[in-house]
């Protein structure tokens, strides 16, 4: 694997790739990598000549500064992890100055709404920083294809639309979450939780479980009280729970035979902000 530190070494490299017509998978990351990384890459490496990845921690999509600072960073661990992978070609890290050359700002999309549900409105300005840091990473990296993981659901439609206004000629792949033992859902964040706060922290995905079975049992707004009952205690702290559209991510509170939804929750374990979804059967 070759791994290139700036973007004027990392150009070179894929113009050599271009010119020998092999097609790019990519997957951007902010590293802290895990298994649920390595499901992105297994998926890359079946469909394309080429698999890059990349690891930055992108300061302009986090609102609040102290999550921007604890945010894990374990760069020589992540380029061993992919070494012994052995599905990945390049990796790139690249300097603040190689992504935002004329200074850290944010740039504005219209994403027809949907950057403005759940985390969009939890997080002012996150999925306009998402945007684009995505954006420039697309125009260095030029890939054919592109991973993001269903962890990150409301991202991943935010990328698909990214793409269409800006008429990127890049499919955008949307990979399965990969979960612990328990249930929890593989993030680079849960590094930051206890042995202990792991365990509890398994109740998130047990419930959205639940959820999925009393899905069209229940009215929706009956859903809503009975998690909010059982994470009504000490330990966790739940931010938002909903059921949306998956199209749309608008929240619904009754269901319709056309439309898929899908079970969204945010839950706080100490100061750790854990995000997971279900899609509801
Ligand atoms: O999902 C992530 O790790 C980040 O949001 C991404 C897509 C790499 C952009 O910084």
């Amino acid at each position: 694997m070759q791994v290139f530190y700036d973007s004027h070494s990392f150009s070179g490299y894929i113009k050599t790739q271009k010119e020998q017509h092999k097609t790019i998978g990519f997957a951007p990351t902010m590293g802290a990598l895990h298994a649920g990384h390595i499901s992105l890459y297994k998926e890359a490496r079946q469909e394309n000549d080429i698999v890059i990845s990349s690891v930055f921690v992108n300061p302009t999509q986090f609102n609040n500064p102290e999550d921007l600072e604890k945010y894990p960073r374990t760069v020589e661990d992540d380029v061993k992890k992919l070494e012994d992978s052995n599905l990945v070609d390049a990796l790139y890290i690249p300097r603040v100055e190689d992504i935002y050359p004329n200074g850290m700002d944010r740039k504005h999309y219209d994403f027809g709404g949907i950057e403005n549900e759940m985390e969009g409105a939890a997080r002012p300005g996150h999925f306009d920083g998402v945007g684009t840091v995505v954006e420039e990473l697309f125009v260095q990296v030029q890939p054919n294809n592109a991973y993001f993981g269903e962890k990150d659901f409301q991202q991943l439609k935010i990328i698909e639309k990214l793409v269409e206004v800006l008429d990127l000629k890049i499919k955008i792949h949307g990979v399965k979450i990969h979960r612990e033992e328990n249930g929890l859902a593989m993030s680079s964040r849960n590094m930051r939780l206890s042995e202990i706060e792991k365990e509890t922290s398994a109740l998130i995905y047990k419930t959205l479980k639940k959820v999925n079975e009393w899905f069209k049992v229940i009215s929706v707004p009956e859903i809503k009280t009975r998690v909010e009952e059982i994470f009504k205690r000490k330990d966790m702290e739940l931010e938002y729970f909903l059921i949306a559209d998956e199209e749309t991510l608008k929240e619904v509170d009754f269901f319709s035979e056309d439309r898929n939804f899908r079970a969204f929750i945010v839950v706080n374990v100490g100061n750790v902000r854990l995000i997971d979804n279900l899609h509801l059967e």
